[in-house]
This record gives C-alpha cells, sequence and structure tokens, in this order.
C-alpha cells in the first residue's frame, strides 16, 4: 500500500487550490521546493500524475480531480476529530475560522472583538470576501462560520438569519435628486448612472433582481470590489451608489453622503449565519455562533 502522509494531503490541497507550487507554499509557510518535492513523492507513491501545467497554471489533471473529493473528504474528518476532541475537552480554548461577505466586515469586526473579550483564549482567523467566493469556501468546508446575505437552497448549507442589511441609495450631498419632488420612484432612476460592486457580489445580485424586476434598465459608470471604494466614487461625483445601510454609518453621521427617498427602498437582506452540513461544530463555534445570536444588533447603529 502506497504511504501518504496527512501533510501531503494538504499540500495536495492547497496546490490544488490554488493551482501554483509557489502560492501554496506561502500559504502554508513552506519553501516553494518542499513543496514541489511533497507533491512528487505524493504522485510517484500513487503511481499518478495529479497535475497538468496549462501555461502558468498548474490544472488538476482528471485523475488528481477525481482523488481531491478524498482529499477533502480526509481533511474535513481529521477536523472534525479534532474539534470533536475539544468538545470532549469542553473548554474554551481553540481557534475559529470565519469568513465574512465583504459588506458584513463593517459590523463583522465589532462583533469579533466583543467576542475576544469574552474568550480571550480564542484564536481567530478571518478572511473577508464575496458572496461568490464565500460559496466555494464553504463547498470546501473551509471556514467552521460564515456570515453573508441569504445562501442559495440545495448546496448542503444550514444557515440562520440573525438581521437585516437595508440596502439604500446614496448620493453626494447636494444631489439634485436630494431636492426635486418628494415620492420619488425607482423610474425617476432611469436616467441615472451607478457605481456598483463586482460581479460575484451579493448587493450586486439583489440590486440586479430589483432593477430588472422593475423593468427598469440599470446603468453602471464604475465597478469595484469595495464598499469604502464605492463611497468616495459617490462622494466624487461618478454617480448614484447602492450599499448597505451598515457600511456608511460614519458617512451619514458627518454628512459626507445622503440617502435619496426612494419608494421601494430600503431593499430589505437579511444577515445569515451559515455552516456547512457534516462539518462538526467545535465548542469554539458553538460559542461564537450563540454569542453573535443573542443580540446581533448591538453591534451595529442603524437596525
Ligand atoms: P457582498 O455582500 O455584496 O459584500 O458580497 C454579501 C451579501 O449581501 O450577500
Amino acid at each position: 500500500m502506497p504511504h501518504i502522509s496527512l501533510r501531503q494531503i494538504r499540500i495536495f490541497d492547497s496546490v490544488a487550490r490554488y493551482q501554483s507550487h509557489t502560492r501554496a507554499a506561502e500559504k502554508l509557510y513552506m519553501t516553494q521546493p518542499a513543496v514541489s518535492m511533497q507533491m512528487k513523492q505524493l504522485e510517484e507513491n500513487l503511481g499518478i500524475e495529479l497535475f497538468e501545467r496549462q501555461g502558468r497554471k498548474l490544472a488538476l489533471s482528471k485523475s488528481g480531480f477525481q482523488l481531491r473529493e478524498y482529499s477533502n473528504q480526509i481533511i474535513n474528518a481529521y477536523e472534525n476529530m479534532i474539534d470533536y476532541a475539544e468538545k470532549i475537552k469542553g473548554c474554551h480554548t481553540g481557534h475559529l475560522t470565519i469568513s465574512v461577505a465583504t459588506t458584513a466586515n463593517h459590523f463583522s469586526t465589532r462583533i469579533l472583538s466583543a467576542f475576544s473579550e469574552k474568550y480571550p483564549d480564542i484564536t481567530i482567523s478571518l478572511d473577508v470576501t464575496n458572496r461568490q467566493t464565500i460559496l466555494q469556501q464553504l463547498e470546501n468546508y473551509e471556514p467552521d462560520l460564515v456570515i453573508m446575505g441569504e445562501p442559495p437552497k440545495g448546496h448542503g448549507l444550514l444557515s440562520e438569519r440573525f438581521m437585516k442589511n437595508p440596502l439604500v441609495i446614496i448620493a453626494p450631498p447636494g444631489h439634485r435628486l436630494l431636492n426635486e419632488k418628494q415620492n420619488l420612484t425607482i423610474s425617476d432612476l432611469k436616467n441615472e448612472k451607478f457605481v456598483v460592486r463586482e460581479k460575484g457580489s451579493g448587493t450586486r445580485e439583489c440590486i440586479e433582481r430589483h432593477f430588472k424586476d422593475s423593468g427598469i434598465n440599470f446603468s453602471t459608470t464604475l465597478e469595484m470590489t469595495s464598499n469604502e471604494a464605492i463611497k468616495h466614487a459617490v462622494s466624487a461625483g461618478f454617480g448614484l451608489g447602492i450599499v448597505s445601510l451598515h457600511t456608511i454609518e460614519l458617512e451619514l453621521k458627518n454628512q459626507h453622503l445622503a440617502v435619496l427617498n426612494i419608494k421601494g427602498f430600503p431593499l430589505c437582506r437579511h444577515w445569515h449565519l451559515v455552516t456547512r452540513k457534516g462539518k462538526a461544530m467545535s465548542p469554539v463555534t458553538e460559542a461564537f455562533r450563540s454569542f453573535l445570536l443573542e443580540n446581533p444588533e448591538q453591534h451595529v447603529y442603524y437596525k
């Protein structure tokens, strides 16, 4: 029987994910030659070529692709075993790996800071990324827990809705629509240009759906991966923006941005706490879950 170590399986998983020995080495705090050597040994031991070079990328071969499913299961089972051991010990030390949607980061760090104060011995890794990437991470059993907009049904996910996420239309102070007629509707926006988040963002997906359902053309001037950048672009006059109310607490307070009063807005989304079915919940994850669900709204200014 070929000898394969858990370490090799983890390296294989990382090379498959980043499609590069160099990037996998960075993520694993190893040297690139050490990663290459481990992959060579793994291929020799299995007697299978796991990767094929496609230009600068290292893509999984057909066999590599099939074996990745098993490596995911092994890593997941290993982590479940460690989590279970923690549970038996029943103590509140350990590590929490959490991913939050870009927009949710505006309040999540406050929650994590309060959580850390209560549980100082728990260490935390936080990844801030968009909806599409988070769904991919959940598929790979990566984070213990996720904060995001409503996840799609039928992907082996468990989700708990915990707080409103109102989406509002922002404009620079002095924008003509702020002073025009009362009772503005979405049709009054048909000639406006918008600064929007990138494809793959949950906010973007929701706005596009809303405009499409309303039969209004949605035209964009600028596409950006950060809410901060959108706020700057809107105040610089690039167009209107649609963002979560949770991202503009300071700007509203300082009157650097204004919210347009449009019928049908704010669009009401909700934040969800999401886990992957089959990934055991460690006491640390459970502690964070209870902490968050206890009173999430205490961590945001606008409810
Ligand atoms: P996002 O937010 O736009 O930062 O991806 C997540 C969501 O609303 O689903």
